[in-house]
């Protein structure tokens, strides 16, 4: 169990089915949780959730990640009401199930894409997240030890067909996540990336899709590897990638880095390029 008293983590896409499951965790850590969404009927279900449990620990707030001024004033307002920020976990996101609910079984091309799907998508999933990360950064560079946790998506989701703009906003967000983590290192801040590893059970993923839902990624197990990552053990953790949906609580922490960690993106395709002088500055 990590002990998060007296830290506060800011947390995007709360009202979803990871965002549920980490608020959950997070709040039972100890912590407390700005929980950031755009809907607003969503945020209310969640704060309903957790009312007269760990309420005063819990701030709602509707945010448009795609729009920097909605992110700098929530967190704001959080590290304000809270007392900085000690954690930025970037989960906000949207699927494909935003242009068509059956996509899964009916894949979407480049023809039912307009360029204001391919605008507002790639302004969520992938200037969302910097928008936050600008916004939290310099609170995280007055702590000790911040943490980012970006939640970006499996690479065969990535390099798929029919699966834009969702996969290319988040191959972007990956490689911004191995960039911050070289950048934000000699802060002192940990950038990790968790991602379930296959489709999970939120209503990202719709029962169009047909999957046996027992089958899915439970929501929970996003907590184990995030939480672990805020205890002492993440201190020097960075730069990596975990599939969360291969960590088993049942394991040591050593087993579970050992089937679930490799590093964010695709760093050994990047280790020789043809470069004037030899190697570029780092
Ligand atoms: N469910 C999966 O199979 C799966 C797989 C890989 C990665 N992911 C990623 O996990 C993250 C969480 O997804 P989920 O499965 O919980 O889906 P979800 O749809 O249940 O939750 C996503 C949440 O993000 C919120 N959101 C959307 N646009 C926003 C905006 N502009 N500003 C603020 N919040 C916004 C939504 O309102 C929603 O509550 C997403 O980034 C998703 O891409 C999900």
């Amino acid at each position: 169990m990590v002990d998060m008293t007296g830290r506060t983590v800011i947390l995007t896409g709360a009202a979803g089915g990871f965002g549920r499951a980490f608020t959950r965790a997070y709040l039972e850590a100890g912590a407390k949780v700005a929980a950031l969404d755009v809907t607003s009927e969503g945020l209310a279900d969640l704060a309903s959730e957790h009312r007269g449990v760990n309420e005063e620990r819990l701030l709602t707030e509707v945010v448009d990640i795609a729009n920097f001024e909605d992110c700098s004033g929530a967190v704001e307002r959080a590290a304000r009401r809270f007392g900085g920020v000690h954690v930025l976990i970037n989960n906000a996101g949207l699927g494909m199930g935003s242009v068509r609910e059956n996509h899964h079984v009916d894949l979407i091309g480049i023809d039912e894409i307009t360029p204001e799907i391919w605008n507002r998508m790639v302004g969520v999933n992938l200037t969302g997240p910097w928008n936050m990360t600008k916004a939290s950064i310099d609170y995280l560079r007055r702590i000790d030890g911040g943490r980012i946790i970006n939640v970006t998506t499996s690479f065969f989701t990535m390099l798929r067909g029919k699966f834009h703009p969702y996969g290319p906003s988040k191959s972007g967000f990956e490689s911004m996540s191995a960039g911050h983590a070289a950048e934000f290192a000699a802060d002192g801040i940990t950038v990790n990336v968790v991602v379930p590893g296959g489709p999970a059970d939120t209503p990202m993923v719709s029962d169009d899709a047909g999957f046996d839902r027992r089958e899915l990624v439970p929501a929970q197990a996003m907590t184990w590897p995030a939480l672990w990552l805020c205890s002492s053990g993440g201190d020097a953790v960075t730069g990596n990638r975990y599939i969360a949906g291969r960590w088993d609580l049942a394991s040591s922490i050593e087993e579970n880095r050992a089937h679930t960690e490799a590093p964010i993106g695709w760093p050994d395709l990047a280790e020789d390029p043809v470069w004037p002088g030899g190697r570029p500055v780092e």
